[in-house]
């Protein structure tokens, strides 16, 4: 891992930070102009079944233009996958995936059935593979079940060229051993996935980091009892770094309790601009910038 180094600031933000011509322009709306990309809702659960029109459309009048809804098996994936395409324009992307806690429920037949899946909407609005991984604190799984479906989901994100994105609770270190043994067989992309909600170690994230990974964050970087990713954050590379909500789960302060959803991104956003050092349109700019990279988004949204 090596020091931060400033957030890019495109012309355009430059511009927009000293306004000449409209100087009455406050800050509020300032940040009405801003884009976000919360790389990790999911927005397919329960919890949004009632009102997820009115959250979409809260969440693009805060800035979040785009959406990825992880999936957390085959049911959940193909969920995330009809409602990217039943709000067209919305901005929604889906992944596809088996969570470590439900992976002893997948079969062989299943996991055929999310190959299909995968190669069926790859691209639109298939954009990853995930959430996938191990985790080693609940347990919900048998931990060889869990490398083994861990392992054929990393060796499927291959076959179809698609980034991963990767839960890991309490275990970095067989995460690591199973990502080697795939990259051993057929090498990594060069963008090969993010550790979402990242809430490990410096010395851990600089071994991600450079095997390529990115670092996602959540809201718990606004808690008060918060400081080892504080200190993750301050020395991460400002190109490699996502938000992320995590929705229904994970609610910043001061929203804390309640159901969270992708409107809240800025909250965490702001917590970011603290730790770096700039302002809050070189953060939205810059990690909007690394979800569009790491996903491979086009400009044009879906
Ligand atoms: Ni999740």
């Amino acid at each position: 891992m090596h020091l931060s180094r400033p957030a890019q600031k495109s012309a355009d933000m430059a511009s927009f930070q000293q306004p000449t011509g409209s100087s009455q322009q406050t800050e509020a709306d300032q940040h009405l102009l801003l884009e976000w990309i919360d790389s990790h809702a999911h927005l397919q659960s329960n919890p949004y079944t009632q009102d997820l029109a009115e959250v979409l459309a809260r969440s693009r009048t805060a800035g979040v233009q785009t959406v990825l809804l992880p999936g957390t098996d085959l049911e959940d994936s193909q969920t995330a996958i009809d409602l990217a395409l039943r709000y067209p324009g919305q901005g929604l992307v889906a992944s596809v995936g088996v969570h470590p806690h439900d992976a002893k429920s997948l079969t062989p037949d299943g996991l055929r059935q999310l190959r299909q899946l995968a190669i069926q909407h790859r691209g639109h609005p298939v954009v990853a593979i995930g959430e996938i991984g191990l985790d080693y604190h609940y347990d919900f799984s048998p931990r060889d079940v869990q490398r083994d479906v861990f392992r054929s989901q990393l060796e499927l994100a291959q076959e179809l060229d698609l980034p991963v994105i990767i839960h890991d609770r309490e275990a970095t270190a067989d995460c690591l051993a199973v990502i080697a043994e795939v990259a051993a067989r057929q090498p990594l992309r060069e963008v090969p996935g993010v550790f979402h909600c990242y809430s490990g170690s410096i010395e851990t994230a600089a071994i991600l980091l450079k095997n390529g990974f990115y670092l996602g964050f959540d809201g718990p970087i606004t808690f008060k009892n918060a400081r080892k990713a504080l200190e993750v954050i301050a020395a991460c590379p400002h190109d490699r770094l996502v938000l992320e909500t995590d929705s229904p789960y994970l609610t910043p302060i001061p929203y804390r309790g309640h159901r969270n959803t992708p409107e809240y991104i800025p909250l965490i956003g702001a917590k970011i601009a603290d730790i770096w050092g700039c302002d809050l349109a070189a953060v939205a700019a810059q990690t909007t910038a690394n979800a569009r990279k790491l996903f491979g988004l086009g400009l044009s949204l879906p």
